[in-house]
């Protein structure tokens, strides 16, 4: 029995093409938003991640009817759903807490386990309890689990903004348990991330009337009931910025399909405003984003914020990148102050690297060498990867399934880029 690994040769030139997945972070909230109506939601590009898998299992487990449609379509319906999420299934994801806001607008009831996902520091969800109690729900929070309960939802106004900025989910949920609430509902500093949008551009085509769509403040007017639609997926904008800065690092190049001019600058700018070389060293040719490697990367003064700020869910691996550049850098993150846990594996790799506070220091041009490193979330998973490509020699990510959580089929897109990786399990 070996322990799952990936073993990845370095020093490898990647070349070719890859095509974007939908992505993740929309897709879950809009799986939890199928539970509003009772009529069938069709949806496409739904990722083919253990995180979706583990969201279409906790939605048969509540009654609906979840049925494949063809590759990466799903028909959900939720006819005939019961309100309690408390399994261990609901554990596994992060996400999951968007079953708490859907079925609470739905069926004025729910009790879902507490949610799992990647640790990446506290992890509350104040946020989202407070805007369920000034709809109208009763909130109890026995250990374990979170227990909603209401006979009616009363459109309120309500703030989403915590101490390190808004909160993504917790602006999904707000969404979902006002829909159908009475009378209008005003969110205040609500996400402005692009998932946000999507999971908005949804409701409204099942009969929902959100306004202020990535404005910071929307404006939801309670209608009585949302029925079935069909929507597609948008392309995963973290994956993208993955095989982006794998393409700085090593693309000769690295031609990316799946994005558009006007989707780049509706996710990208906070990314190419961190990075002055980058728009020298990519750009779009021939029917896809092309990235070039970049030799003589000045070094990076990186701050993460919320959208449209650079995303900490790129934290990790722009420090690879930033690992190799000419003089020093500094990456701080602001929304996950404390998202470093995987600096000692970054270490061992060779990347001279420390944290002081929110705030990780590194040294120009690191050498990376081989090494056994165990992954500590989906995201620094990822990061290992691309530092294991860089480095001589062969080294082995332990915990691959955190990257399966996040990234479809990352390994082969890798290995078709020309990246020599194996995965044993
Ligand atoms: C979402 O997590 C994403 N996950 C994360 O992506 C992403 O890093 C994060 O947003 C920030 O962009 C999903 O969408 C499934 P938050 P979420 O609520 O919603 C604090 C990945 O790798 N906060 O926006 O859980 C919180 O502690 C994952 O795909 C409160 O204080 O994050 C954090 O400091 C990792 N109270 C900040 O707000 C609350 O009630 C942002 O958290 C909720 C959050």
């Amino acid at each position: 029995m070996v322990t799952p690994c990936c073993v990845i040769q370095g020093r490898t030139s990647l070349r070719g093409d890859i095509a974007i997945s939908g992505s993740k972070n929309a897709a879950l909230p809009i799986l939890a938003a199928t539970l509003l109506t009772d009529q069938p939601c069709v949806l496409h590009n739904v990722p083919e991640l253990t995180d979706v898998a583990n969201m279409l299992e906790a939605l048969r487990l509540l009654g609906a009817e979840v049925i494949s449609v063809g590759p990466r379509s799903w028909s959900i319906c939720a006819k005939d759903v019961h309100t309690d999420a408390r399994n261990p299934v609901v554990q596994h994801l992060r996400a999951s807490v968007c079953l708490l806001g859907a079925l609470l607008g739905r069926k004025r009831s729910a009790s879902v386990a507490m949610p799992g996902g990647c640790k990446l520091g506290a992890r509350p969800i104040d946020l989202h309890l407070r805007a369920f109690h000034r709809l109208g729900a009763q909130v109890h929070q026995p250990t374990g689990y979170v227990s909603l309960q209401t006979d009616y939802l009363t459109g309120t106004v309500l703030s989403m903004l915590g101490p390190r900025g808004p909160s993504m989910t917790g602006t999904s949920n707000a969404v979902m348990a006002a829909v159908l609430a009475k009378g209008t509902t005003v969110i205040r500093h609500a996400s402005r991330e692009p998932e946000i949008a999507s999971l908005c551009r949804m409701l409204n085509q099942m009969g929902a009337r959100i306004t202020g769509l990535n404005s910071g403040t929307l404006i939801v007017k309670g209608v009585p009931f949302l029925h079935g639609t069909s929507f597609t997926v948008p392309p995963d904008r973290i994956e993208a910025g993955t095989f982006i800065i794998l393409g700085y690092l090593r693309g000769t190049p690295v031609r990316v399909h799946g994005l558009t001019p006007q989707f780049l600058t509706e996710n990208f700018q906070g990314f190419f405003d961190a990075i002055p070389s980058a728009r020298r060293h990519s750009f779009f040719h021939d029917g896809a984003f092309e990235v070039h490697r970049i030799e003589d990367l000045p070094g990076l003064d990186i701050c993460t914020l919320p959208y449209p700020g650079f995303p900490t869910d790129l934290q990790p691996q722009i420090s690879v990148l930033a690992s190799q550049a000419i003089s020093a850098s500094r990456v701080r993150d602001t929304v996950f102050p404390q998202r470093f846990a995987h600096i000692p594996a970054f270490r061992r790799l060779g990347i001279q690297a420390k944290v002081e506070h929110d705030t990780l220091h590194l040294a120009p041009h690191s050498t990376l060498h081989s090494g056994e490193v165990t992954a500590t979330d989906l995201r620094a998973g990822a990061a290992l990867y691309l530092a294991g490509i860089l480095a001589d020699g062969s080294t082995t990510v332990f915990r691959p399934d955190y990257v399966d959580r996040g990234y479809e089929h990352f390994e082969e897109k890798l290995q078709k880029l020309g990246a020599e990786l194996t995965r044993l399990s």
